[in-house]
């Protein structure tokens, strides 16, 4: 028996956020009309219960993406799964439309995604993170598949394909480290939640992106005795570039473009279009936090602070609260404020993939700046004696743009990685390539 003979999955993901959720989905949609052909999967989520990123669902929020970007609208138009059919279900087809937008609310789109993920909640195990993959080795020498074995010990399964899809990971600036007043915006709902007292009246966000703007605009719309300081080093916010052709950066076929184009070509488009998607905030957004900056300026009452050219560079503990010092532009004083709580929108990483990868890592091929390697389908190249697919979904903005760590292609992305390996599969039981397999 071979390594192969033992799998009793097709395929297990890591990690249930909308990029899994997606797959899911075209997997359902697929083993709906494949008969016997079906695609045995299963997916391990850490938290108890599906949740996109909950600890920044603030009231009034809206999307940066288009609703029709959903989870299958791209990939299969006529899809149960789409923003549309959620929205025929819930009974507000109609208000939508009279809305007239493109951009919904995240509580909305949330219960949108849980909805959908409900629909395939038997194929996944909540409440259960991943701690490694294990090699099973075949008499051959080869690994043709893996077991996935959870942290509490526990063996989810034995696949011959893995999907990583873990997200990205709050990133602190050097130095800065959580506690009970001190956040990553990542955190902000639960942590408000807990905080216990708020004497000095006065909150800290540290940031210039979307996530910045919207906890200064949060803190200030609910706290509206305090003072909200925004601290970043530029000298304003700068609007996201969502026009029509920047935006076909996101578009299925600009991965191609960009997966083919050489490294330099790479470099300078991640450096163009950047502004897309870094460091940069809606213009409704923006225009509304100068609205308030100015209207209390009318009024005398100032409480929202924007500190640019200026850094938080030293975090003390109080008793009751944080003192934070920002050293302004210039060799000026440094001002030392007392807050409530400290927050920073300081953005996301790739989450590191070693430990999950274990004894595989070294299997895996990297580039000279350590960056997993991946073919067009987003399998990861590997040592030919790792013959189980590990296919990346997130992480992977170096070779396919981006679009890797959002929303807007993951319906594409999800039917690219059920064609790779229904064609593996094939392949393997020497059956002849499936022509729905062109099926995007
Ligand atoms: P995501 O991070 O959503 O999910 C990964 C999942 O893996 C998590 O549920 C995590 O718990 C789980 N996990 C991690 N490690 C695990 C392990 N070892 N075992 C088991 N489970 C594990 N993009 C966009 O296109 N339009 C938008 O409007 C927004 N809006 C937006 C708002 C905010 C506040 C943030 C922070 C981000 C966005 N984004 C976005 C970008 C965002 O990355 C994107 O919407 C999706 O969350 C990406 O989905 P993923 O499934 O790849 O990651």
């Amino acid at each position: 028996m071979t390594s192969s003979d033992v799998a009793d999955h097709d395929l297990i993901g890591v990690g249930f956020g909308p990029a899994n959720l997606a797959l899911a989905i075209a997997v359902h949609e697929h083993n709906h009309t494949a008969g016997q052909e079906t695609v045995r999967a299963a997916f391990a989520e850490r938290q108890p219960r599906f949740g996109w990123h909950r600890g920044m669902l603030l009231d009034g929020a809206t999307m940066q993406v288009s609703f029709l970007k959903d989870l299958a609208t791209m990939r299969n138009p006529t899809s149960a799964f789409g923003f549309l059919p959620y929205l025929h279900e819930r009974g507000r087809l109609v208000d939508f439309i009279n809305h007239k937008t493109m951009f919904p609310t995240r509580l909305e789109f949330h219960d949108y995604l849980e909805w959908a993920a409900a629909q395939v909640r038997h194929d996944v195990h909540y409440g259960t993170a991943v701690r490694a993959l294990r090699p099973l080795v075949g008499r051959d020498g080869t690994i043709a598949a893996v077991e996935v074995v959870a942290t509490d010990g526990r063996i989810l399964g034995r696949t011959r394909n893995v999907v990583l899809g873990v997200g990205l990971q709050p990133h602190l600036p050097e130095g800065v480290h959580v506690s009970e007043r001190v956040w990553h915006s990542n955190d902000l709902l639960s942590r408000l939640g807990t905080l216990s007292r708020t004497r000095h009246d006065r909150f800290l966000v540290v940031g210039a992106g979307q996530s910045a703007a919207e906890v200064v605009e949060y803190l200030h719309r609910t706290h509206p005795h305090a003072e909200i300081c925004a601290v970043h080093s530029r000298y304003g916010y700068s609007p996201a570039d969502d026009s029509p052709f920047a935006n076909r950066i996101f578009d299925p076929g600009a991965v191609d473009h960009f997966y083919d184009a050489p490294d330099s070509v790479k470099q300078t488009l991640l450096a163009y279009h950047g502004n897309t998607n870094y460091a940069v905030v809606d213009i409704d957004l923006i225009d509304e936090l100068y609205r308030r900056v100015y209207a209390e300026r009318v009024s005398g009452r100032g409480r929202l602070r924007i500190m640019n050219m200026s850094r938080v560079v030293e975090v003390q503990r109080l008793p009751d609260g944080v003192r934070a010092r920002v050293d302004g532009p210039g060799a000026g004083e440094p001002e030392f404020l007392h807050c409530d709580a400290l927050i920073f929108a300081t953005g996301y990483r790739p989450a590191d993939l070693t430990p999950i990868l274990g004894d595989l890592a070294g299997l895996c091929v990297t580039d000279d700046q350590g960056r997993l390697q991946l073919t067009r389908d987003y399998r990861v190249r590997t040592d030919p004696a790792l013959r189980c697919g590990i296919y990346l979904q997130g992480g992977t903005e170096h070779s396919h743009g981006l679009s890797s760590s959002l929303l807007s292609n993951s319906a594409i992305r999800a039917g690219e990685i059920l064609r790779s390996l229904l064609t593996g599969r094939n392949r393997r039981e020497g059956k002849p390539a499936d022509p729905r397999l062109a099926v995007r």
